[in-house]
């Protein structure tokens, strides 16, 4: 499967890159120079969260990037115990404020947390936000099919992307599917399995690398890309930042994308979007 563009354009017209920068645990010394890496490499799209601590880190590396805001695409998440209308909106002007600019990308709903439910008032929060141009995007993250279609039941506002644990130990093709039936983009988090385990180490893995002449990485994150998925690998290496964006210049073959699917375990590394509150 060719690749042309490295955009894709989102259901409200918004184009986003495939591949971004995730920065869960990207703090303290190591940040500034993982993320000047990844920004001279040409990520412009930056993935970061209420919960990772590094909002006012990053608003001030990118900031002093000398990188125009309207080049960069910013997502970030409002955190379980901010959900609900008045919290979300609060937690949004905290998160702009620290990443010291008046509006995100893409904003999205960390964790569904049924238990609580309060995730439609906080979807009303955001979709208040994007009227008044606070947030250009709105989505969500660790949603499944029956809490996404509640969403679009109850506001009539379907969220344009889902961010979920996606990797081939871990491949959800029902939930991939749902998504592409119902307009909603596939963002892959943990995308290397978080390294978990065995993964860059599988045969299909390491014998597609050396027929493309590619890292085990490279191998993984292409099948993403392949699948229609978008990634926001972390690395704070800057020979793997480098390698982790460079995707476009081989191809899997069919036979490779099969095989690599067969890796899939149907069980989760990271939490349940039923259990994390
Ligand atoms: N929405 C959510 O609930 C949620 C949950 C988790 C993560 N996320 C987002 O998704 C991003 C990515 O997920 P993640 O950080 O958990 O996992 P990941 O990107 O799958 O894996 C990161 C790990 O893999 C290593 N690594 C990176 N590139 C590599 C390569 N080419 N070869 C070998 N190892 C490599 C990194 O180590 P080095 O740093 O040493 O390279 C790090 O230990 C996060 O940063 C965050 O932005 C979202």
């Amino acid at each position: 499967m060719q690749i042309r563009e490295r955009t894709i354009l989102l259901t409200d017209g918004v184009e986003i890159p495939r591949v971004g920068y995730g920065t869960s645990k990207v703090k303290g010394d190591q940040a500034h120079s993982a993320i000047s890496t990844a920004l001279e490499t040409g990520y412009r799209l930056i993935d970061t969260a209420e919960l990772y601590q590094n909002e006012s880190e990053l608003g001030h590396i990118l900031t002093n990037s000398g990188i125009d805001r309207e080049e960069l695409f910013l997502t970030s998440k409002v955190w379980n115990n901010h959900q609900g209308y008045d919290q979300t909106r609060q937690a949004l002007d905290e998160s702009l404020n620290r990443l010291g600019t008046d509006y995100l990308d893409l904003y999205l709903i960390h964790w569904p947390c049924p238990d609580t439910d309060r995730y439609v008032d906080t979807w009303r929060a955001l979709i208040t936000a994007r009227a008044e141009g606070l947030v250009t995007s709105i989505g969500t993250s660790n949603f499944q099919p029956e809490h996404m279609q509640r969403l679009a039941d109850e506001t009539g506002v379907m969220p344009v992307l889902n961010q979920v644990e996606l990797h081939p130990y871990f491949n959800q093709p029902f939930l991939r599917t749902w998504h592409l039936e119902n307009g909603v983009a596939t963002q892959s988090w943990g995308p290397l399995g978080q390294r978990a385990g065995t993964l860059l180490n599988e045969e299909v893995i390491t014998t597609a690398a050396k027929a493309h002449g590619t890292t085990p990485g490279q191998v993984v994150l292409r099948w993403h890309l392949q699948r229609d998925c978008l990634v926001i690998p972390k690395s704070v290496n800057a020979d793997r930042i480098k390698a982790n964006f460079d995707l476009y210049d081989f191809e899997l073959s069919e036979a490779e994308m099969h095989a690599i699917d067969k890796l899939d375990t149907g069980e989760r590394q990271g939490g349940s979007p039923y259990e994390v509150h």
